[in-house]
């Protein structure tokens, strides 16, 4: 060890005794007397060739910095100088663990979580003065080493969410560690252990948290051998993502005044909730989500007055929501989504004014939202879509923390006045599919400055009119408003949302000429739906090659949309131009990648020949032409729309002027279950392969001979 010398801290006695200018050199004991040990820094610098650091996380480690304690991640004792922490979580490291480490005699914490690491030493069984071992989130494999039961200092144990650890034998090793509070071997597969639930009960008697999920865990059969002692002060249990069923319950129950922590979600319990599941009553956080528990949510619950999370989405449980509930007021967290819950939300939810997040989403909760709701002030995530609940919205201007509101498909009447007030942290509002009515006007959304998405779509009878110099304050991502009355002109506020990625203006009621700034808007656009409208004007010719991405989707249909057509070298996979007055031919779509799966171009004034670039059109799906002036062969060229693999359902040429037979390259398309070649001129026979080949096929129009086919095809 190399500390101060002597006549150093002389010197500083002296000062300090002397005069006012102690202070200046009011060093920290660290700094003045400890340095790190010179052994210690060869052990860890040992330590670190054995590893791959390939984001230089250690560069700190051995160059121009003498003193190990202040290497990263790397913690001494004031008092002694050894080496005491080791903390090197999320560092992206791999490579080897070596037993230079064992240099580290004195270290007490040791944190290799979320790295690369695959092979576990058996030697860190040797670190005896551990009380910290976190080795979650590597890529460990095999099983883990006994010698870790020699770690009899531990409290804290972490080996959970490895690649593969597999325990083959019966967790003798666990039983050593006397000092443990925290143990989580989540994902380590323990479906070889034998009886786990007693070996648990054997677990030293400090441990608190005890993490077991997705550890393939079941139950013994019979499970009356399971024996209860319950010694532990067990408080956290999460056994979650295992296969055991409701006979895990009895078993549970020996903890109820204890648990304070229960996570059974995704488990194969079924059946009622048990009523004793209401003694627990010192339950904090309860989650039953993901599993086949059914039936009624037990009176007792009233009694659970501690609980703060409650989690029963995605299971059978049914009936009305208990009063009870009434009397939950520590609840912050309340999901009972995806379940058949009915009737009406009680009034009592209005005393729990702790809930953050509720959610009633996709039930068959009905009748009124209680105006109680919005006295629940700590809100900030309000969910009740997808439900039968109608009448007005309550005034929820009180609810100042509210992030998210989702009241979406229900039968909601009435305004939106009085409703909104200042919600000013509000990112989210979706209103679409009730039935909401009156005009939304700047003074409904002039305070809601973080809106980030909103859906108003599908209320047929509620009109948005602004000022057309109305600046928002917010800067939407997504805009959905179809069927809402927006019209008769083009809105003119869309101009200042300049980084949208989904906007739905159809069926608005629009009949304007399409601005020319409405172009130059975002270039983040994946989803736009302006259609039936009877908006005019062209397209600038450049504008799809240099608006789209990958997986965009573009309606423009039912419009007085005219010529020229627009350059089409884009990724878009859903494309619907039909029912406008576009002019030219067809072949522009051979300059999209291929990506398309739904072209529709009906109903307009295309010209001239089929393209031949079908092979490129391998992911269509759905291809309409119909209604067009397009003329000629069809070529063997255009079955090779299937030649690499075959999507392609549904095909409408109907009411053009194509001649010449159809082409049997068309057999590939096993697929096809429309073709309508109906008011066409096309000859010849009707091909045979059509029975044979295309098995899906329901619907066929040629001529309009459809009835003549299926006679002589049953003949
Ligand atoms: C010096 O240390 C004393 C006691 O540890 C502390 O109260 C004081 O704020 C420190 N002074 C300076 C200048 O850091
Ligand atoms: C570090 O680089 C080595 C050699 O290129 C490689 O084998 C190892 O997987 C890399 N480790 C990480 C975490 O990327
Ligand atoms: C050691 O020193 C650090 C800062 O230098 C301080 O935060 C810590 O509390 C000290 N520990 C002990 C045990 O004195
Ligand atoms: C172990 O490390 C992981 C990842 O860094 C962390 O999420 C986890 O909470 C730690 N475990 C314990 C018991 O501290
Ligand atoms: C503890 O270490 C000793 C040797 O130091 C070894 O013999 C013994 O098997 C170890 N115990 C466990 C439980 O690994
Ligand atoms: C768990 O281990 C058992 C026994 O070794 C094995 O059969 C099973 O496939 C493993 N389960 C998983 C999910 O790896
Ligand atoms: C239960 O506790 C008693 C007394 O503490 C002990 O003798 C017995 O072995 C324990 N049983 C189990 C299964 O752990
Ligand atoms: C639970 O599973 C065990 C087998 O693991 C089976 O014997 C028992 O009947 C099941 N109990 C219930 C309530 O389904
Ligand atoms: C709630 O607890 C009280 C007192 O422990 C008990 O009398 C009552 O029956 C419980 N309520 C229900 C519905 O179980
Ligand atoms: C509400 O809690 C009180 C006291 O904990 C209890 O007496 C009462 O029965 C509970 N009410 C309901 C409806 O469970
Ligand atoms: C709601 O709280 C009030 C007082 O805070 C209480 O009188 C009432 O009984 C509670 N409602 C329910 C249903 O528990
Ligand atoms: C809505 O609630 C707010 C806040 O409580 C209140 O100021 C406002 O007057 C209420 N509006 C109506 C119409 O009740």
């Amino acid at each position: 060890m190399r500390g101060p010398n002597y006549a150093e801290l002389l010197v500083l006695l002296f000062l300090c005794s002397a005069t006012t200018i102690c202070f200046a050199f009011n060093l920290s004991d660290s700094e003045v007397i400890m340095r790190c040990i010179e052994e210690e820094r060869q052990a860890l610098f040992k330590f670190k060739q054995g590893l791959q650091d390939n984001f230089s996380m250690l560069s700190s480690w051995g160059s121009d910095e003498e003193d190990c304690c202040k290497w990263e991640g790397i913690k001494c004792s004031n008092r002694t100088g050894h080496v005491v922490t080791l903390h090197l979580s999320n560092k992206r490291l791999s490579g080897e663990i070596r037993s230079s480490l064992l240099g580290l005699q004195h270290l007490t914490y040791l944190d290799l979580s979320y790295n690369y690491f695959s092979i576990l030493p058996k030697f860190i069984g040797l670190l005896t003065k551990l009380q910290y071992l976190n080795l979650s989130k590597n890529y460990f494999f095999g099983t883990i080493p006994p010698q870790l039961g020699n770690l009899s200092n531990l409290i804290s144990l972490d080996i959970s969410w490895n690649i593969m650890i597999i325990e083959d034998y019966n967790l003798d090793w666990l039983f050593h560690l006397s000092s443990l509070r925290n143990l989580d071997m989540s994902s380590v597969n323990l479906s070889k252990v034998v009886n786990w639930p007693d070996k648990v009960n054997m677990l030293p008697s400090l441990l608190q948290d005890l993490r077991l999920s997705n550890s393939q865990l079941s139950l013994p059969v019979p499970p009356t051998l399971i024996n209860a002692n319950c010694s532990s002060p067990l408080s956290f249990l999460d056994l979650s993502l295992n296969q055991f069923n409701s006979s895990i319950f009895p078993w549970l129950f020996k903890y109820y005044n204890r648990l304070l922590h229960l996570d059974l979600h995704c488990t194969e319990i079924e059946g009622l909730i048990p009523k004793a599941l209401g003694n627990m009553v010192a339950l904090v956080h309860l989650d039953l989500s993901f599993t086949k528990i059914e039936g009624l949510i037990p009176k007792a619950f009233g009694n659970m007055t501690a609980l703060v999370h409650l989690d029963l989405h995605s299971t059978e449980i049914e009936g009305l929501i208990p009063k009870a509930f009434g009397n939950m007021t520590a609840l912050v967290h309340l999901d009972l989504s995806f379940t058949k819950i009915e009737g009406l939300i009680p009034k009592a939810f209005g005393n729990m004014t702790a809930l953050v997040h509720l959610d009633l989403s996709f039930t068959k909760i009905e009748g009124l939202i209680p105006k109680a709701l919005g006295n629940m002030v700590a809100l900030v995530h309000l969910d009740l879509s997808s439900n039968k609940l109608e009448g007005p919205i309550p005034n929820l201007s009180k609810l100042s923390l509210l992030r998210e509101l989702h009241l979406s498909n229900n039968q909601l009447n009435g305004s939106l006045d009085n409703v909104l007030g200042k919600l000013s942290k509000l990112q989210v509002l979706d209103l679409s599919f009730n039935s909401l009515k009156g005009v939304i006007t700047e003074t409904h959304l002039s305070n809601l400055s973080s809106l980030n998405q909103l859906d108003l779509s599908y209320n047929y009878d509620l009109s948005l009119k602004f000022s057309p110099d109305w600046i928002p304050p917010f800067h939407l991502d997504y805009i959905g408003l179809g069927s809402c009355k927006l019209g008769p002109t083009f809105p003119q506020w869309i101009q200042t949302q300049k980084n949208f990625s989904a906007l739905d203006i159809s069926s608005a009621r629009i009949s304007d000429t399409i601005p020319n700034w409405f172009w130059d808007l975002s270039f983040n656009i994946k989803y736009l739906n302006i259609s039936a409208n009877q908006i005019t004007g062209n397209i600038p010719f450049e504008w799809f090659s240099t608006r789209f991405q990958a997986l965009n989707a573009i309606d423009l249909s039912y419009n007085r949309f005219s010529c020229p057509l627009p350059q089409l070298n884009s990724n878009s996979w859903v494309l619907n131009l039909s029912n406008n007055l576009f002019r030219g031919t067809v072949t522009f779509i051979c300059e999209s990648d291929g990506f398309l799966e739904y072209l529709d171009l009906s109903n307009n004034l295309l010209f001239g020949e089929l393209p031949k670039c079908w092979p490129k059109m391998a992911n269509l799906e759905l291809l309409n032409l119909a209604n067009n002036n397009l003329f000629g062969r069809i070529l063997k060229s255009f079955g090779k729309i299937c030649w690499k693999y075959s999507f392609f359902k549904s095909l409408h040429f109907q009411n053009n002027s194509f001649i010449g037979e159809l082409p049997v390259s068309l057999m590939n398309c096993s697929l096809l279950s429309v073709i309508d070649f109906g008011e066409n001129k096309l000859s010849g026979r009707i091909p045979t392969w059509i029975g044979t080949s295309l098995l899906q096929l329901m619907i066929l129009r040629l001529l309009s001979l459809l009835v003549a086919y299926h006679y002589s095809y049953v003949n």
